[in-house]
């Protein structure tokens, strides 16, 4: 089978797309072929090993996992002896943050990681594009209690994680101000926000507004200007760590001093996070946004598109 490998950490120059041994699977495992992955901000990160303490769980001095990936759906081929769970013909999806061989045309997977049946209605290639950024944000949403008519601004409503927060925050009836460039305006709008602001012609810290929650969805603000916008007891959550790693820092030190607050929200339970999500799909409430697809073949073209920052929601690698 055909599949994206690489045996040392670095740019997409160290991917290599060649023939590999199709895996067989074990007592506990399904094998899958994989119709549909994606490349996302995970997989850059293990592909170049940054930041340094992810190597500890994906291998230290070089990646566990020789073929590349975190993410996939396709149908199962084959169970092994003990698996109960699933049964030949079934479509999956399932994601891992800590790696998966799931950028090939086959994938053998344990059972008890997240893998769930993909939901009804939903494509192979919506499926991939449902489960990284998807489960990212869901755990910014549920770090926080969220209520009906509270104002939250999502900043970066074009990315990945951005671009399901809205759709996850609208499902609850909230009122969501996103913030993109203006040239992606109809994309946006198209997720369902009760408004827009272009942050190329306006700074979203300055607005008039106050806000419940403030979700840095792209990681490029930090606390101390969104304080402005902030109601009373308002919450700011980041994507990113922030300048010199402060929101690491700032939840206890927001915390003990009362309140606005920062959150940062450390992403568990990815079976949890698919379930939420599979749920919203199956009920009409969220579709993935989709930017480009790729071949497995052009799988380095892929990372290095992703890795620009500039992606419009998911990148799909097709497979099959
Ligand atoms: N904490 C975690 O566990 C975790 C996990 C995964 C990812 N992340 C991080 O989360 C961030 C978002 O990931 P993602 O996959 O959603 O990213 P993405 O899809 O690559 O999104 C980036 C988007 O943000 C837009 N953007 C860039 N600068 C912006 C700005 N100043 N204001 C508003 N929008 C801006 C970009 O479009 P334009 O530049 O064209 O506007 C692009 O569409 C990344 O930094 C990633 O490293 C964190």
């Amino acid at each position: 089978m055909k599949a994206s490998t690489r045996t040392t950490y670095g740019s997409p120059d160290v991917i290599t797309v060649k023939e590999v041994e199709k895996p067989t699977p074990k007592a506990n495992e399904i094998l899958v072929r994989v119709y549909a992955t994606t490349v996302n901000r995970t997989d850059c990160g293990a592909l170049w090993g940054k930041p340094f303490v992810f190597r500890f769980f994906i291998g230290l001095f070089k990646p566990r996992n020789e073929i590349t990936g975190t993410d996939f759906a396709g149908v199962v081929e084959a169970v092994g002896q003990n698996v109960t769970s699933f049964k030949v013909g079934d479509r999956v999806w399932g994601f891992d943050d800590n790696t998966l061989p799931s950028h090939a045309e086959y994938m053998a997977i344990d059972t008890k990681k997240p893998v769930l049946k993909i939901p009804n209605g939903f494509t192979f290639e919506q499926a991939a594009a449902s489960a990284e950024a998807a489960h990212y944000a869901y755990n910014f949403l549920n770090k926080v209690k969220l209520a009906p008519g509270m104002k939250v601004l999502v900043n970066g409503g074009t990315g990945a994680i951005g671009s399901a927060a809205i759709q996850f925050l609208k499902s609850m009836d909230i009122f969501v101000i996103a913030v993109c460039h203006s040239q992606y305006n109809d994309r946006v709008q198209a997720l369902g926000p009760d408004r827009i602001i272009h942050y190329d012609k306006e700074d979203f810290t300055q607005d008039y507004k106050k806000y419940d929650f403030v979700f840095d969805a792209v990681g490029k603000s930090s606390f101390k200007p969104c304080t402005k916008i902030l109601k009373d007891n308002g919450i700011y959550i980041s994507s990113e760590l922030g300048p010199g790693a402060e929101n690491l820092y700032l939840p206890l030190l927001t915390s003990i001093k009362g309140g606005k607050k920062v959150i940062f929200p450390l992403p568990i339970d990815i079976s949890k996070s698919l379930a939420y999500v599979a749920d919203l799909a199956e009920k009409g409430k969220f579709k993935p946004l989709i930017d480009r697809t790729y071949t497995l073949d052009e799988i380095k073209e892929a990372f290095t598109y992703v890795n620009s920052g500039q992606k419009i929601g998911n990148v799909v690698i097709k497979l099959n």
